[in-house]
């Protein structure tokens, strides 16, 4: 029996007397709690896990480490839905309790097999500080919403040989007759790989090999792997640790990669035609998709990150997902837009229009809302818009026609964070012609679509009560038109 113990090991089963009630209370009154992102009401969530649209309910599973907003002892927390945006918290799906799962339900990914929602995950197991394996597990829903783990779990016991402890994040997807397993591994040489299982009944699974993506990025661990078709396409997301920044890429702690091409599982190859950063920051990792209702590609991420210190953890609780995003590629670009499910959260619209050169304020009173801004620069070679504004505090998103970029600035806030990690991310854009935004505001998240998804950034901030104007700039000319809800509640706080 595995017995390695520090304190974050503990379940909330062991929760003393009124400790949970406590931690509730303690971020009640937060004003950076998100009023329709999914997040905990307290400790600390990360990965979206087990995504998927079951009898006619949306089921969203999240990493959750309950006592505190520090990495432990991870369950699966679960929140339902019918229309995508109104949420329902649920029990607690996952309790580590196992002696397979000793230190963790770590993340993982669904299918629906025989009516029944399995939900893959990895039982993560610790030695030491440091030493530690993983077995992949599952857990069945029922359509009465009831979840059992395997009787005979662990499904994979243990690590392929080559690779270290570090296998894990089970994606499972059926190709023909069968079912396949994508793994997150790092190799004993300390590199970042995908290794394969298969099955024909999606209980017992053989070692099948490493995948072989041809893409000249490596780390030293690739996590949460995801597969999928889409728009004739096969596409892979993985999220590689230890990729250096390069150009306007990869200046997260961690990243996420898309890569575009097809996918021969049988020969254990995924060809890649093109790949690019999934996000441009700040914020943003380990994304899972599924299809929705519609039958399109839906995708949520966890919108934060790990290694860096966010100034909620003083309240006790941690992070927030994205808002659900489809998924589309269109004329060989890879787009991400908000999903049209979001209209359903609209509230009170304002819309107008006008002309700046220098600053001007478009009214605001809110703190979560949805904006979406036309830009027509005459003569103007940066422009672009303030937000979370006020004397002393904004997030910038500028525009530079000169150099072709966009990007964002976090930098000026009493509460900026993560600055070890660089306060401005950006991207090459073309701006020769008009430039649409669309964002959703909540609190203490920007999610910023530009020109149709072509281009997203997901950024945390953390403004005073105040803060919260919005303000187009320009140093020539700028038209502008926009158009913005206020929104409604999604989830209980
Ligand atoms: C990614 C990750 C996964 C792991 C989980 C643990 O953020 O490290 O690889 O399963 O988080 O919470």
């Amino acid at each position: 029996m595995n017995r390695y113990r520090e304190p974050k090991y503990r379940t909330i089963l062991e929760a003393g007397k009124g400790e949970l009630e406590a931690l509730r209370e303690k971020s009640l009154h937060s004003i950076w709690k998100p009023r329709f992102h999914i997040h905990p009401q307290f400790g600390l969530m990360n990965d979206p896990n087990g995504l998927a649209f079951y009898k006619g309910e949306y089921h969203v599973f999240y990493q959750w480490y309950p006592f505190d907003a520090m990495h432990g002892m991870k369950h699966w927390a679960h929140v339902k839905s019918k229309d995508l945006v109104n949420w329902e918290r649920m029990p607690v799906a996952l309790v580590p309790i196992e002696d397979y799962e000793s230190h963790g339900a770590y993340s993982g990914a669904s299918i629906e097999v025989d009516g029944k929602l399995y939900l893959y995950y990895t039982g993560n197991l610790k030695y030491g500080p440091v030493e530690r394996s993983a077995n992949q597990c599952l857990a069945i829903m029922e359509e009465s919403g009831h979840i059992t783990k395997y009787e005979h779990n662990p499904v994979v016991a243990g690590t392929p040989k080559g690779y270290t402890g570090h296998v894990r994040d089970p994606k499972v997807f059926r190709k023909d007759d069968t079912y396949y397993m994508l793994l997150g591994a790092q190799r004993e040489d300390l590199t970042g790989a995908i290794v394969v299982y298969e099955s024909s009944d999606a209980l017992n699974w053989t070692f099948k090999g490493e995948l072989d993506v041809a893409i000249d990025l490596q780390g030293y661990m690739w996590e949460c792997p995801d597969y999928f078709e889409l728009d004739g396409k096969d596409v892979f997301i993985f999220s590689p640790q230890g990729i250096a920044p390069s150009g306007h890429s990869y200046h997260n702690v961690y990243n996420v990669v898309v890569a575009v091409g097809s996918l021969n599982v049988k020969q254990l190859q995924f060809e890649v035609e093109f790949y690019q950063e999934l996000d441009k920051g700040f914020d943003f990792y380990a994304p899972q998709t599924f299809e929705d209702e519609n039958g399109k590609r839906m995708l949520f991420a966890w919108a934060g990150s790990g290694e860096v210190a966010y100034p909620t953890d003083q309240e006790g609780w941690a992070h927030c997902l994205s808002i659900p995003r489809e998924l589309s590629i269109e004329n060989g670009k890879f787009l991400q837009k908000p999903a049209k499910q979001m209209a359903l959260l609209r509230g009170q619209l304002i819309s107008g229009q006008g002309e700046v050169q220098g600053y001007e304020a478009v009214a605001n009173e809110d703190t979560s809302y949805e904006l979406e801004l036309h830009f027509k620069p005459a003569d103007a070679t940066k422009f672009g818009v303030e937000l979370f504004a006020s004397e002393e505090e904004r997030l910038v998103l500028t525009f530079e026609k000169d150099a072709q970029v966009v990007t964002v600035n976090r930098e000026q806030f009493e509460n900026a964070f993560g600055g070890e990690y660089g306060f401005v991310r950006s991207e090459a854009i073309n701006l020769s012609g008009d430039v649409k935004v669309h964002i959703f505001v909540d609190r203490s998240i920007a999610e910023i679509f530009i020109n149709n998804g072509e281009v997203v950034f997901t950024t945390r901030v953390f403004p005073k009560e105040d803060s919260k104007g919005i303000n187009v700039f320009s140093n020539g000319t700028v038209a502008y038109t926009f158009t913005k809800y206020t929104m409604k509640d999604g989830i209980s706080i």
